[in-house]
């Protein structure tokens, strides 16, 4: 058979487009912060990752400008050879100040980051212990580590019963990382990190987390998962994951812990090493958004405060969501067709949410995956709420 034959007889993105309801690679033709137009439409935006809204925030931009004005529109080449300029040694900086790390290291993204270090940091006959829900780059990356030799053992997500039986089953002296999501991305929950930490003294295992949806997000100054739990990334937890596609309002990604490990992972990961630098203006907007994340606390305070007020209001529909406090809000349809047309009701009631389906989430758990920007007005928080509850009656979702 014809290589390409699965391509030609790929025909599900035609048959949901010919449903008018794919809910994937709509195009924005303008941005006015927590507003968008969409395909002709003027919505709000309910489905990014700009936690804090700081990708409009004007010091953010003209950071950006301004970098590429002094260093040009791009490295043109990795870190390791001609790519670190003093923009990326200064946020490297920066950065593990703002976290309480020795040291930091800036990726080309946040996927490239979890697949690199992984596949640096866990080798031959050495344990990956990943939790189920883990994002796909933390997959990436466990599978190449897996091919070089590793063993992978995965556990139920954010069971920590599940994870000790786990960790009971290897060799105490063995050496082994704990992997896990900060925020689950699709689900919002936060990991029960106490617990693990405590596990992983007792059973002689490294953590890592992934705070992509956590900084900017958990803690009073949002420094993360850790914060949120009053322990310390670089000993508590010895190493930090996050991105800057989020709550930075860039792109790229970050390791943050001992500086002997950052080095480490410096000099060997091949994600790192065989990459091209961040741009400098990518770098630019994450000084920039970083120095205003730790002047303005009080962004954080507020996406907290949104949160709480649009998860009362799905509940007060009838709508059951996982409890949580963080602005990830999912709501669970359970079935590909009916989630992919209650996105279509919203987003034709003016509200931009996510459709998330298998394999971002396990079959019968398909969802809406409400993200919240702190730059909303209120009166945008209530139109999210009284919409979700609009469309919820009109398609029998819940109750009259
Ligand atoms: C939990 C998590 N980790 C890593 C990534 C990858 O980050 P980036 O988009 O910066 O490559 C994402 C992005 O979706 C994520 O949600």
């Amino acid at each position: 058979m014809d290589l390409f034959e699965k391509c030609y007889q790929f025909s599900r993105a035609k048959e949901i487009i010919a449903a008018g309801v794919l809910p994937y690679f709509l195009t924005v033709q303008e941005n006015h912060g927590p507003l968008v137009k969409l395909e002709g439409r003027d919505v709000i935006m309910a489905g990014s990752n700009d936690y804090l809204g700081l990708s409009q925030h004007p010091e953010v931009i003209e950071a950006a400008c301004q970098a590429a004005k002094e260093f040009g529109s791009s490295c043109s080449g990795s870190r390791f050879l001609n790519g670190t300029t003093t923009l990326h040694t200064r946020l490297e900086e920066e950065l593990a100040d703002f976290l309480g790390t020795e040291a930091c290291l800036a990726f080309t993204t946040g996927y490239l980051t979890n697949q690199g270090v992984i596949q640096t940091l866990v080798q031959r006959n050495e344990y990956l212990i990943s939790d189920k829900e883990n994002h796909a780059s933390i997959v990436a990356g466990s599978l190449i580590a897996k091919a070089l030799g590793a063993n992978v053992l995965r556990y139920g997500t954010n069971d920590m019963a599940d994870l000790e039986a786990t960790l009971k089953t290897i060799p105490i002296d063995a050496p082994k990382l704990i992997v896990t999501d900060g925020v689950f991305s699709m689900t919002g929950r936060i990991v029960d990190l106490p617990k693990m930490v405590e596990l992983a003294r007792r059973y002689k295992a490294r953590v890592m987390i992934d705070e992509a949806h956590a900084v900017g997000v958990l803690g009073e100054d949002g420094q993360g998962t850790c914060a949120h739990f009053g322990l310390k990334n670089g000993s508590d937890v010895e190493l930090t994951m996050g991105t800057f596609s989020k709550s930075f309002a860039s792109l790229g990604g970050f390791i943050a812990g001992e500086r002997s490990v950052i080095d480490y992972i410096k000099f060997n990961s091949q994600a790192f090493r065989f990459s091209a630098s961040m741009s400098p203006a990518s770098v630019g907007a994450v000084r920039a958004s970083l120095r205003i994340i730790r002047r303005e606390p009080e962004r954080v305070a507020r996406l907290l405060e949104i949160s709480r007020q649009v998860r009362e209001g799905v509940k007060s529909h009838g709508f059951k969501i996982i409890e949580g406090i963080t602005p990830i809000i999912p709501i669970i349809i359970g079935d590909d067709m009916a989630t992919f047309g209650a996105w279509k009701r919203l987003l034709d009631n003016g509200v931009f949410v996510n459709a998330v389906i298998a394999p971002g989430v396990p079959q019968g758990q398909q969802l809406l995956r409400v993200s919240l920007i702190a730059t909303y007005k209120q009166e945008h928080v209530d139109k999210i709420v009284e919409m979700i509850g609009k469309v919820g009656k009109e398609l029998g979702l819940i109750g009259g």
